[in-house]
């Protein structure tokens, strides 16, 4: 029976490749290339080595940034108002290439690494369900036979030494990571008492902000139309961005350099655990930052109440794992009406650790909702001030019934 295996090239899913092996599947194992910093050839020759039939790499880094980060930034989804999704975003587009190379093979089996106690597992499952519901699912992390062979770390290696498959010299970091385009993670090992502070030497995207940044800020305009990024430019070289991705890997540059888009959190798994975990989101960051900007900038006061409900609904969809589903498609597709208008441009000052915008501009002649003269101080611009008096009186109204009722406000 043939098998598609979720393949990293590290020791978990090497040793997952030759157990799968052992028990007389054949494995295609894949790669999606979601822009981590990978040796992709030396991986893929790895697999091979140890028996996989064919080993593909999939390059999906623009659809990765396109089809889901995009749509994300434009929903301006955050979960748990800290995280900005990056591993739960890159899920479903890994999915897509696990599905596709499933068909394309007439595999009936899709593996992967994730542990029984993770986000992931749910996450690829049900997307794998999602697009091809006959699939079945082999999840070794959760085989009680594999289980009992393999207890951790120790067990691994040595299983990959006596089967001759390479374990890296170098030991391993007292943590795992997972990295794409758009963050790099950082959870368990060490950072499981989440009173132990991450050390300086974990991060890869971003410099310490406080000794490493630049003192001197820097300034980019984020150009957006419909909520999503179009050009990004650097304000002191003039040099434009257009290309999603290109967008992407440039803020990550500039916004690394600042030591923009440190986490360090506790959050709520889907399966029930607190977990914590230290992100690096430097681009993102950015754009999450002037995104905020202009819709509020851009929006109807009500539209943006009622939207944000729908944002937070839809950042817990795509952490717990169903982007593919109804209740995510019904709220992409709202939120998306109320991006009608957010286009325009935000200028960002980055500075050490933070982004912050610090102009903005609708691509509205008018200026879109934002009337100068209506809010001046200068002019009456139509805005009858008399018609406040009543506005406010009938607004006390039940702010002094209250009184009337329960007795005075405590004065502080
Ligand atoms: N906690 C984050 C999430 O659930 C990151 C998960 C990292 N996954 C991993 N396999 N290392 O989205
Ligand atoms: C894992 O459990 O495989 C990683 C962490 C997670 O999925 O939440």
């Amino acid at each position: 029976e043939k098998v598609i295996l979720a393949y990293s090239g590290g020791l978990d899913t090497s040793c997952i490749l030759k157990w799968l092996l052992d028990k007389g599947y054949e494995v295609i194992c894949l790669m999606a290339d979601v822009g981590q910093k990978e040796d992709f050839a030396a991986a893929r020759q790895k697999a091979l080595n140890i028996g996989a039939t064919e080993v593909i790499v999939t390059d999906v880094k623009e659809k990765f940034v396109e089809h889901y980060i995009w749509p994300a930034i434009q929903m301006g989804l955050i979960y748990e108002e800290r995280y900005l999704l990056g591993t739960s975003l890159a899920r479903p587009c890994i999915s897509v290439a696990l599905v596709e190379a499933a068909k394309k093979y007439g595999a009936k089996y899709l593996a992967h690494g994730a542990t029984g106690k993770g986000n992931d597992q749910v996450r690829f499952e049900l997307n794998a369900y999602a697009l091809l519901p006959h699939i079945k699912i082999i999840a070794p992390w959760r085989d009680e036979e594999f289980c009992n062979r393999f207890q951790g770390r120790l067990d691994l290696i040595e299983y990959a030494k006596k089967h001759g498959i390479p374990v890296s010299a170098k030991p391993a970091a007292p943590w795992s990571t997972d990295a794409n385009i758009l963050h790099i993670s950082y959870e368990s090992g060490v950072l499981e008492d989440p009173f132990h502070v991450a050390p300086e030497s974990l991060y890869e995207m971003t410099v310490d902000p406080i000794t490493k940044a630049p003192k001197t800020p820097k300034r980019v305009s984020v150009h957006f139309a419909n909520g999503l990024p179009t050009t990004v430019v650097d304000q002191s070289t003039g040099k434009q961005y257009t290309k999603p991705f290109e967008i992407l890997q440039f803020l990550n540059e500039v916004g690394g350099a600042y030591g923009i888009g440190r986490i360090d959190i506790v959050e709520n798994r889907f399966v029930g655990l607190k977990s914590r975990g230290v992100y690096e989101t430097p681009g993102g960051n950015i754009l999450f930052t002037a995104h905020q900007d202009l819709e509020v900038f851009c929006l109807d006061r009500e539209v943006l109440r009622t939207k944000q409900v729908l944002r937070n609904r839809m950042a817990d969809y795509v952490y717990n794992g169903f982007w593919f589903s109804p209740e995510a498609q019904y709220a992409r597709r709202c939120i998306e009406i109320s991006q009608e208008h957010v286009s325009g441009e935000v200028i960002v000052e980055l500075a050490p650790g933070y982004a912050r915008a610090i102009a903005r501009k609708s691509a509205k002649a008018s200026g879109g909702l934002y009337n100068e003269e209506l809010v001046s101080m200068d002019v009456h611009g139509g805005y009858v001030a008399n018609d406040a008096s009543g506005f406010i009186a009938i607004n006390s109204v039940r702010i002094r019934e209250h009184v009337r009722a329960f007795g005075d406000y405590e004065q502080h």
